[in-house]
């Protein structure tokens, strides 16, 4: 939630400060500014609404700083507008900070601060920062940089929460202080100038070097150096990691929105995945993971816990690793699990899946299974992500930067990872070996079948467009196809503000069903060979009561009366869940771009929740 960016260097500051915001935009997206250092001090512009809306605010084009810091907003404390847009800057208008990230105590701290003669311009948590910094620096007896720096420190120790800061200042014009404590920051950087952004995609295009920064660890940057600091302010070194991907892997590319692009992007996305991890010599052998057959042999339960689609991976894996592992099974959702004292042990092996790596629940959940003496692997999709600091193995999917809110190339490639974990801890613990050699042989065929599944987009769109205007839209199936179905109905609603539900087919008769009447749209999923003849039963039901349906499936359905049949490839229940949703994720696409809905950054949502 929330995009920071920053830049200190040689050019103008403010194109590639909203060239970064632009990009950050999915994070937040409801205000946006920058703040440059300019010959006469701190030039502080903001606006609430879009990035683009910022370019219109009188006096940006009149910005000529090299150093400068940008913010786009989601807002949590305080609605959409000027004054609650960051930057802030403390009463003086020495200091000028962006921040991402929440302060739980900021009303103890704004009182305070009040009564030593401290006013606030805005509702925000975060304005209480660059005033505490101001009050330190004031208090300071120390010089140069040190005095910057400590009163930077001394604030954030008095701050709980999350936070991700840039600091500029007016009597440091050629400085700036950057921090992370539980929200992402990465430096970008090269012989004279640094870029910082809480994601590398965004600053991609002008580095592949990165520093990532520890929790409570400082970075000051100056054009042609950093240093960085601990928490007691001691010198610390780092190392500068290369990143692969292309910058033109965060670009449309051609394609009309990220999400769409995302979505063809899928059999590459699976393909190194597949390509990173699985067969060696024969072996799944999993980069980052080494659990012996002893240990393995100790653990009585496995928990998935994840958020959101990430979420609904853990729960189309969850057959495959009950059966093939011979381990029960359970997903949690992660701000469920951390709030009711799981029974977990050392006996209990915990996989935390999160595609940015970012999200508090899922990052709290983790801490929560380790303090219980659970062995913890995190599945990302963003190297050096927070989770991976927290977890005892941090495993990745190789799907490229995810950009549109909607999950789609991370959740295949998480089921992608899941199945191979799967398949690794029947092979460490050296049982059903046979099955293994199946699925495995089925997993290299994936991509292809995906490249099959994306040739339906014609048919599947034409279906969207005709029911495109409707209120709400229902989603069946059982087994696997009921949590393919709730994957397809997060989708569905989060981008086209359709009301959806999905459920089990089998609960219909329970409830449900009093919701069906004549005209209303109902999607089955059916892919798990022994359901398909309930669930085609229970789609019979719904169409005695008027509904108009479509069917995705991999089973031939016979002379069955369904208004539109999507056939995808045949493949085994364990891993149909990567076919069945292509066309899902297509569906909801084509409905909300025939909405004329913004697909890549829908309301009220963000890219990655970094707040519980
Ligand atoms: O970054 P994460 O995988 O932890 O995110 C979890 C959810 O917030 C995310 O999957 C969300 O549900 C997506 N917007 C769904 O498309």
């Amino acid at each position: 939630m929330c995009g920071i960016v920053g830049y200190i260097g040689t050019q103008k500051a403010e194109p590639i400060l909203i060239n970064g915001l632009l990009r950050l935009e999915y994070r937040g997206y409801d205000s946006a500014g920058i703040a440059t250092i300019e010959n006469n001090g701190i030039k502080n512009i903001k606006n609430k609404g879009r990035v683009n809306d910022l370019l219109s605010v009188k006096g940006i084009e009149n910005l000529k700083g090299t150093i400068g810091i940008g913010h786009t907003r989601w807002a949590t404390h305080g609605k959409p507008s000027s004054e609650n847009s960051h930057p802030h800057l403390d009463n003086s208008n020495t200091f000028a900070v962006v921040h991402n990230g929440i302060i739980e105590n900021y009303a103890e701290l704004r009182k305070d601060l009040e009564s030593k003669g401290y006013h606030f311009l805005s509702e925000t948590d975060t304005e209480v920062i660059p005033n505490l910094i101001h009050y330190f620096y004031n208090k300071s007896n120390l010089q140069g940089e040190l005095k910057f720096l400590s009163a930077v420190n001394e604030t954030c120790k008095m701050l709980k929460g999350s936070f991700a800061l840039e600091i500029i200042s007016s009597d440091y014009p050629d400085s700036m202080i950057v921090v992370r404590k539980d929200s992402p920051l990465v430096i970008g950087t090269s012989p004279t100038e640094h870029y910082i952004s809480s994601d590398i995609p965004a600053i991609l295009s002008f580095t592949k070097d990165f520093y990532l920064l520890n929790d409570l660890e400082f970075a000051y940057l100056s054009r042609n150096s950093i240093k960085f600091y601990d928490s007691a302010l001691q010198e610390i070194s780092k190392t500068a990691t290369s990143i692969e991907w292309s910058a033109a892997a965060a670009e449309k590319d051609g394609f009309e929105d990220f999400m769409l692009k995302e979505i063809y992007e899928q059999p590459k996305s699976i393909r190194e995945t597949i390509g990173s991890h699985i067969i060696k010599d024969g072996k799944c052998i999993i980069d980052g993971l080494d659990l012996s057959k002893e240990y393995l042999q100790t653990i009585n339960k496995i928990f998935i816990v994840a958020c959101g689609t990430a979420m609904h991976a853990g729960l189309a894996c969850k057959t495959v690793l009950e059966q093939i592992c011979e381990i029960s099974t359970e997903v949690d959702i992660a701000s469920e699990f951390r709030y009711r004292n799981p029974l977990i042990n050392k006996n209990t092996l915990c996989i935390f899946i999160s595609q940015s790596g970012e999200t508090a629940d899922t990052i709290a959940a983790l801490k929560l299974a380790r303090e219980k003496g659970a062995k913890t692997i995190a599945i990302s999709n963003v190297i050096g992500s927070s989770i991976s600091r927290e977890a005892d193995y941090t495993i990745y999917t190789h799907a490229g930067p995810e950009i549109a809110v909607a999950s789609t190339k991370a959740y295949t490639a998480q089921i992608m990872l899941l199945d191979i974990l799967a398949l690794y801890l029947a092979e460490t613990l050296e049982i059903n070996l046979d099955k293994v050699e199946i699925i495995k042989k089925e997993l290299l065929e994936i991509p292809s079948k995906v490249e099959e599944c994306l040739a339906l987009a014609p048919e599947v769109k034409e279906f969207a467009n005709k029911v495109y205007k409707e209120k709400d839209i229902f989603f069946l199936g059982r087994g696997l196809d009921y949590s393919s179905s709730l994957e397809a109905s997060l989708k569905l609603k989060e981008i086209s503000y359709i009301h959806s539900d999905a459920y089990a087919a089998g609960e219909l008769k329970h409830g449900p069903i009093a919701l069906i009447e004549n005209g209303i749209t109902v999607i089955g999923i059916l892919t798990v060979p022994h359901l398909v003849e309930k669930t085609v039963s229970n789609l019979q039901e719904v169409i005695t009561r008027g509904a108009k349906t479509l069917i995705v499936t991999n089973q031939d359905l016979g002379d069955k009366k369904f208004d539109k049949v999507i056939r995808i490839p045949e493949a085994s229940e364990y891993v149909s869940p990567i076919l069945s949703i292509i066309p899902m994720q297509l569906f909801a696409y084509y409905i909300s771009k025939e909405k004329g809905l913004d697909v890549d950054k829908p309301r009220n949502l963000a890219k990655s929740v970094t707040v519980e």
